[in-house]
């Protein structure tokens, strides 16, 4: 068995400045999460020694999202290379003690990495022990901005140069720095050490270790990695490649546990969405963060869940809206332009059309008409609704919470239920209805002859 283990150093200190943004660059959310979370999910079945991500200052907010990874502020952003340096002091004695053998950087921008492609890189640095340094090479469609790898007539890395910095002929080159190195520990932060800021963002550049392990006559590896699971999130486009990238991915794992996506391009997914199996989801379905749906759920089109739980043999919409908290037991149905929220349907429940469900407890097998409003919200206070079993909601009820239905009552159409109703009792809230026989058609003679 090899134990030979790692510390990642994930960075995400960089102000962010070609997103445009108030939010730190590394919480801009794909798939529902942000990015960053993304970072440190595919770091987990690697089961890191330790992990160590550098924040910028005012950063409060990141290292909550990062928890309960430790974090280390790097302030001003002087580079990667000083990001690196700055989190040395945290791994400190652990790099020998642990007996970590390897520290890998990883960039919180680059939110479709995966395990497996993490665990190559480490495998490339540790193939022998004249490695310093393991880089991640790819070859996007557009070198970019991106660092270019300049490689010796015998293939072996040479140096990187960033794009900035680079003459025309480097520029040419197709060959980028992915952005995550695998280093030997031993070595790691003697050589971050030795990083200038000689170029042109008079930053520290953590490529120019590749540079200064070569002048020790150490020798340094790329590894060829997809060029889509290492793309870089620096502005709107790219943040928008990276989710179209992730939702393809999350769609076609849905498919393979056994979803049945009518038009798998229209359906959006967040990173933690759980489906059943022969779960079928129709066209333009959002799924926000926090869904789970058991076998055999039906969602029907342009609905939009979050935070929703779903048992079996549940149907849901279409143009149906589940909020956190939306709670459905089996073979509920869940009908257009009806809303959930902090709600729970027992088993067999039915709420078809048109209806606003707010914190409310609805038993099995009742049914709640179209236009049922759950008056939850007093302009202060939130209020519950509850009710029983096999009771009957008449269209367009308002019920005006707290206020209770008992089990199998029925409450006419258009009531205003502002106290409790009693199991079994039929419950009229309304103005009773006047007939005025032959008024209506001397009200129309009337109005025609007065307009003459
Ligand atoms: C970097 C690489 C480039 C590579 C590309 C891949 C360097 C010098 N350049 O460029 O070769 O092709 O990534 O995506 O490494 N950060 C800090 N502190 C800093 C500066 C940056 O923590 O002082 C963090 C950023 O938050 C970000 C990451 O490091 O997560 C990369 O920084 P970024 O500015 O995006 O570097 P690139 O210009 O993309
Ligand atoms: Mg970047």
């Amino acid at each position: 068995m090899n134990r030979s283990r790692f510390a990642a150093i994930v960075l995400a200190a960089g102000e962010g400045t070609r997103l445009n943004s108030a939010r730190p660059k590394v919480l801009h959310e794909i798939a529902g999460q942000p990015m960053i979370r993304h970072v440190l999910d595919a770091l987990r079945p690697l089961d890191p020694a330790a992990t160590v991500v550098v924040l910028g200052r005012d950063s409060d907010s990141v290292a909550r999202a990062v928890a309960p990874s430790q974090s280390v502020i790097q302030f001003p952003p002087r580079g990667t290379g000083d990001a690196v340096r700055v989190a040395g002091p945290i791994l400190g004695d652990r790099l020998a003690e642990d007996g970590i053998t390897d520290v890998v950087v990883l960039f919180g921008d680059t939110p479709l990495l995966r395990a497996e492609t993490i665990a190559e890189l480490l495998a490339a640095r540790r193939a022998s022990p004249e490695v310093a340094v393991a880089v991640a090479g790819m070859r996007p469609a557009d070198p970019g901005a991106y660092g270019r790898l300049v490689l010796g007539a015998d293939g072996a890395l040479l140096r990187i140069v960033e794009a900035r910095d680079a003459n025309a002929e480097e520029r040419a080159i197709g060959l980028c720095n992915g952005g995550i190195m695998a280093i030997d520990a031993a070595r790691a932060f003697d050589l971050v050490d030795r990083i200038g800021n000689d170029n042109a963002k008079r930053e520290f550049y953590l490529t120019d270790i590749v540079a200064i392990a070569r002048g020790q006559g150490l020798a340094c590896r790329v590894v060829e990695l997809p060029a889509e699971e290492l793309l870089g999130v620096n502005t709107r486009a790219e943040l928008a490649a990276a989710e179209a990238l992730m939702q393809d991915r999350l769609r076609r794992r849905a498919m393979e546990n056994g979803a049945t996506l009518v038009a798998p391009d229209t359906v959006f997914f967040s990173a933690d969405t759980r489906l059943g199996r022969d779960v079928v989801v129709e066209p333009n379905v959002v799924f926000g963060p926090g869904v789970t749906l058991a076998d055999n759920v039906r969602i029907r089109s342009f609905s939009h869940l979050e935070g929703a739980v779903i048992a079996s043999g549940a149907i849901v919409g279409p143009f149906a809206r589940l909020r956190p908290g939306a709670v459905l037991e089996e073979d509920v149905h869940v009908g257009n332009f009806v809303e959930v929220k902090a709600s729970r349907l027992g088993a067999g429940a039915k709420a078809s059309h048109l209806s606003y469900l707010g914190d409310s407890d609805i038993g099995a097998g009742t049914n709640i008409g179209a236009g049922t409003i759950t008056c939850n919200y007093d302009g202060v206070n939130k209020w519950r609704t509850t009710i029983g079993e096999r009771a009957f909601i008449g269209s367009n009820t308002a019920l005006v919470a707290p206020v209770t239905v008992g089990d199998g009552a029925i409450v006419a159409a258009g009531s205003v239920v502002t106290s409790d109703v009693p199991a079994d009792a039929l419950t009229i809230a309304r103005g009773n209805q006047v007939d005025k026989p032959g008024r209506a058609a001397e009200i129309r003679a009337r109005l025609l002859k007065e307009k003459g």
